[in-house]
């Protein structure tokens, strides 16, 4: 198979959620155009409708048919209804890539953290992955084929406090790298692969701007070894990897692009 075909999403449809940031902001939407570009139909999901709508227009823009719906992950009605008018639409999903995800409101220590932002994060960290996996495996399985890419965190194969106290964050993305584990097994024999992908720093909208905040971004550049924040399109190549027939042998397992911070 030529290289380029191995790269190929030509036919393919794509689910992403959190691609609502706005133009040029968030993974999401990192994930929704490099898909588009490879030749993907593209489903935007997130709570902010607006912005996967503007979003969704940059995929039309690329010669793709975009579906932007407005859908809070950590409502398992609301996720049910958004693949349903995907498959309304489509007929399909190949690729559902777990994206949508929020940090920690207020770092702090345990024995002084909220207990409402503790159950907050897990529900979009955690819960929002298994309500969507949950309603897109079904169709998955039938197809005999497909992929799931989880959107975890170095954060979730290492604790934080050395950079600030996110263990609501630490929690949920770890518990997402060992579900991607336990998800591969469970449907590697059905064509489905699942896999983990670990951002480092990514220069975005997370976490209420703080990576507009300099002090926030000198303390992450400090900790990274590679000296510098990655710019948001730098995910666009690791999604594509898992996205694409690249790693049809690979599941279950988790890719860390983090500028070498886990290294250390
Ligand atoms: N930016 C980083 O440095 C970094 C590092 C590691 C992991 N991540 C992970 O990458 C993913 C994307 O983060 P980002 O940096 O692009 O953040 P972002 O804040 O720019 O984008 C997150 C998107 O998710 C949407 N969203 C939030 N809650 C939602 C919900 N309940 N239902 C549907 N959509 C919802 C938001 O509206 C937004 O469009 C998250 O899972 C995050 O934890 C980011």
């Amino acid at each position: 198979m030529a290289i380029n075909e191995v790269f190929d999403l030509s036919g393919k449809v794509v689910f992403v959620t959190g691609a609502g940031a706005g133009a040029g902001a968030g993974l999401g939407v990192e994930f929704a155009e490099s898909a588009a570009d490879a030749g993907a139909d593209v489903v935007r999901a997130d709570i902010n409708l607006e912005g996967a709508e503007q979003t969704a227009e940059s995929v039309e823009k690329l010669g793709r048919k975009a579906l932007a719906v407005e859908c809070d992950t950590t409502s398992i009605e609301q996720v049910e209804s958004a693949v349903a008018q995907t498959i309304s639409v489509f007929g399909k999903v190949d690729v559902l890539i777990n994206n949508a995800g929020i940090a920690d409101p207020v770092p702090a220590r345990l024995h002084e953290y909220d207990v409402d932002n503790w159950r907050r994060v897990l529900d979009v960290d955690l819960n929002g992955v298994f309500n969507c996996s949950k309603a897109v495996l079904g169709h998955m399985v039938q197809a005999g084929s497909g992929k799931i890419i989880n959107i975890a965190s170095m954060s979730g194969l290492s604790g934080s406090s050395s950079v600030f106290p996110i263990p609501a964050y630490n929690a949920s993305k770890g518990a997402v790298v060992n579900l991607t584990r336990e998800l591969g097994l469970q449907y590697a024999a059905d064509g489905i692969q699942a896999n983990a992908l670990c951002p480092g720093f990514y220069r975005t909208r997370l976490a209420g701007g703080a990576y507009d905040d300099p002090d926030f971004v000198a303390a992450v550049t400090a900790f990274t070894p590679m000296r510098r924040v990655a710019k948001a399109a730098e995910i666009r190549g690791p999604a594509l990897f898992l996205a694409t027939s690249a790693s049809d042998y690979m599941t279950g397992q988790t890719l860390v692009v983090d500028g070498e911070c886990l290294a250390k």
